[in-house]
């Protein structure tokens, strides 16, 4: 007999990209709705009136009446490594990563620490909603090890990989070529495709890796297709000087990339705050995706993400937290910065827009859209339930709301970790690492 739950709630999900006028035909919407799942996958969604008399007597029934039920939230650019540096007062990027980001990556040598770290900071994503993320470690096989049995205990949906690194770092943190590829590669081999998990090839960024180490990234990720590259790109000004320098025969920080075979299918760059109409073209003609991270572009006083460009040359576009650079792992208050972000820049970003790129966009962007991201028949039933009454100010604000999309965006704009009553994966409550306790 199959396993089968429904859940009651309104129930909203996007179909396609709802682009920046809220395209209402891009999203699906149930005002009292029925998730049917079945062995953890979406068996069926509609109207509970229409639902309920077909349901067998054995389906267990929740019954989220007066919440929101959304796709569980995808994180396309985060640290677990950085979790204690989170908020580090005063630097751009290099200074930051030099004065904060690298001693803090030094610890992970030692495999227990590593292991607590994991540990808290599934349970934070979880807690915040998200239910998939690409996550960067540090240099550390072990570290690889912590983030990956993590998620793999809790059921959860992530990807990440060895953080490949050889020169202008702390020597403590430095591997080379050879063991970046070697180690990866064993890596790979061990957790790849292991239930939820998939691996990522993770140089750094061209700063702090060799040609050498690129180019052995880049054969690595030849031979392997259906693996993820994440690294970080043309974040800050002062990068891309020293990449021009470091690599006088690139065209561009891109190309870089491109001529060491790291751009391609599920290659995702982190900000890319600094490309060129040439460089855009190249990341849509090849597949690669941008994580676009607006609570870290700030914080670290990098720049503005020009979505508007980015999307109208075809790139995959998914939202990062980039924690610690990154001031939260809440997908909401990201979501929140990011209208700003684009605000800023005549820009928009209705409610539907956000929950698209916090979703199904991602999902695209990280080639899982046949997995996650919405509630088609067939997919992971992944999902978070959202509480309106989250605060006094939100409970007041989302009372005078008239519709769906006004519900939505009020939520981005005040919703925080207290916005979410429960998150679901693969249809059972998402549980704590540590204690049995549901996040
Ligand atoms: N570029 C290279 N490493 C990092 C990092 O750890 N954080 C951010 N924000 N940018 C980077
Ligand atoms: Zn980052």
């Amino acid at each position: 007999m199959a396993d089968q739950k429904a859940f009651r709630a309104s129930i909203l999900h996007c179909l396609g990209n709802p682009g920046d006028h809220d395209d209402p035909a891009q999203v699906e919407y149930f005002a009292d709705g029925l998730l049917l799942v079945e062995d953890g996958h979406v068996a069926a969604l509609g109207e509970t009136q229409n639902m309920l008399p077909g349901l067998s007597a054995d389906t267990e029934l929740t019954d989220y009446t007066g919440n929101l039920i959304v796709p569980g939230f995808i994180d396309c650019h985060v640290h677990f490594s950085q979790v204690d540096i989170i908020g580090s007062y005063g630097e751009q990027l290099l200074d930051w990563l030099e004065r904060y980001a690298y001693p803090a990556e030094e610890a992970f040598a030692e495999a227990e620490h590593a292991d607590a770290v994991a540990e808290f900071f599934v349970d934070e994503l979880l807690r915040n909603g998200t239910t998939t993320a690409l996550v960067f470690p540090t240099v550390h096989p072990q570290s690889v090890d912590a983030i990956f049995k993590a998620a793999d205990k809790r059921g959860m949906r992530l990807l990440s990989g060895k953080v490949l690194m050889d020169e202008n770092c702390p020597q403590a943190l430095r591997d080379d070529a050879e063991s970046a590829y070697t180690q990866s590669l064993q890596l790979l081999e061990k957790w790849h495709g292991r239930n939820r998990l998939r691996y990522a090839i993770t140089p750094r960024f061209a700063v702090t890796s060799s040609e050498a180490q690129l180019k052995a990234a880049g054969k690595l990720a030849a031979e392997f297709p259906d693996v993820h590259v994440h690294t970080h790109l043309a974040e800050h000004l002062d990068e891309v000087d020293l990449i021009a320098k470091k690599f006088p025969w690139s065209r561009s920080y891109l190309d870089v990339y491109e001529q060491t075979g790291l751009v391609r299918e599920r290659s995702v760059f982190a900000h890319c705050l600094h490309l060129d109409d040439t460089d855009r073209q190249r990341m849509a003609e090849l597949g690669a995706a941008i994580a676009f991270c607006p609570t870290s572009n700030l914080f670290l006083g990098s720049g503005l993400f020009d979505l508007r460009s980015a999307r109208d040359r075809g790139i995959r576009v998914g939202v990062g937290t980039d924690v610690g650079g990154g001031t939260s792992l809440n997908m909401l208050r990201t979501l929140s910065e990011a209208y700003k972000v684009l605000h800023l820049q005549g820009q928009s970003m209705p409610g539907f827009k956000a929950l698209y790129l916090a979703t199904l966009g991602a999902a695209n962007a990280l080639y899982l859209d046949d997995r996650i991201g919405n509630f088609l028949t067939g997919k992971e039933a992944d999902f978070v339930v959202l509480n309106y009454d989250a605060s006094s100010i939100a409970k007041r604000r989302l009372k005078r709301t008239r519709d769906i999309a006004e519900k939505l965006f009020a939520l981005v704009t005040l919703g925080d970790d207290r916005s979410i009553s429960a998150v679901h994966l693969l249809g059972e409550r998402a549980r704590s690492g540590h204690q049995s306790t549901s996040i």
